[in-house]
């Protein structure tokens, strides 16, 4: 049977170039997105590059969506082979003093509670697969030994709900590896740098293309003891 992906926020950015490449690789995808014209725009797009390619509804800071999600999953294939859980905001780019308290509540709800919550609904379909994969896509920005570190690149960029949120997802991500490597399911946090998207204002000098290789590398691993790790195509990163 042909391996089955879900990857949220998949109707632009990086998701987007994940979920073609992975469609190339000849995965069938359900491209996750939370407005259902965006997300069939962009499956449409990639079904005319002949690539096996259905939309589902969801948004990960609504339980009730998630859980309609997997049941739709559950329904239609009965198992899920990997999950990519890369819909993500950054909040406002504020002074850490100023910044908003329900900003940095949000940007929580969406990058952890809302990763928490997908990888909790898909387990039983990623448990029917045999062994699966969850990809969680976090940043270097999350790097508590880079973000320390005064020549580190991205020292000076100090963004408290965002940079926060991707440190605690890296926790979340430690925390599902141990709990479900008896299953086989393998899970890491994916670095894909600096990128040139909507959320960087396409100020990034990644291209998406780049980006995407680390997930998709992680997304299709087999090798057990590829889990609870966090990198990028370049190196295992410090927590
Ligand atoms: N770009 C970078 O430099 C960079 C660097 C490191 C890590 N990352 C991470 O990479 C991931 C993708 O980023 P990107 O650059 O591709 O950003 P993007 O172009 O802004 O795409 C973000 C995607 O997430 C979706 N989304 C936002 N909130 C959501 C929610 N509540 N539920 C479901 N989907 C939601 C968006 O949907 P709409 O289109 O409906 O808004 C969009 O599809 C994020 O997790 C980000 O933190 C990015």
């Amino acid at each position: 049977m042909t391996k089955a992906i879900l990857i949220t926020g998949a109707n632009k950015g990086i998701g987007y170039e994940t979920a073609r490449r992975l469609g190339e690789l000849g995965y069938r995808i359900w491209l996750g997105a939370r407005d259902a014209e965006r997300g069939e725009t962009a499956a449409q797009k990639l079904r005319g590059q002949g690539y096996d390619v259905r939309t589902i509804d969801i948004a990960v800071d609504d339980e009730a969506r998630v859980k309609a999600a997997a049941d739709r999953v559950a329904a239609e294939d009965g198992k899920l082979d990997v999950l990519i859980a890369n819909a993500g905001i950054s909040g406002a780019y504020v002074d850490p003093v100023e910044q908003d308290l329900d900003d940095v509540r949000q940007v929580y709800e969406v990058n952890v509670f809302g990763t928490i919550r997908l990888i909790q609904a898909f387990v039983p379909l990623l448990k029917s697969a045999g062994s699966a994969n969850i990809v969680n896509v976090s940043s270097e920005l999350g790097s508590l030994g880079s973000l320390s570190d005064p020549q580190g690149e991205f020292y000076g960029v100090n963004l408290l709900g965002y940079n926060s949120s991707k440190t605690a997802l890296n926790g979340v991500t430690v925390s599902f590896a141990k709990a479900l490597a008896p299953f086989g399911i393998r899970v890491n946090s994916a670095d894909p740098g600096y990128t040139a998207t909507d959320f960087t204002a396409h100020r990034g000098y990644r291209t998406v293309e780049q980006a995407a290789e680390i997930i998709v590398q992680l997304a299709t691993s087999d090798d057990p003891a590829q889990t609870g790790k966090f990198i990028n195509d370049r190196r295992t990163l410090p927590w």
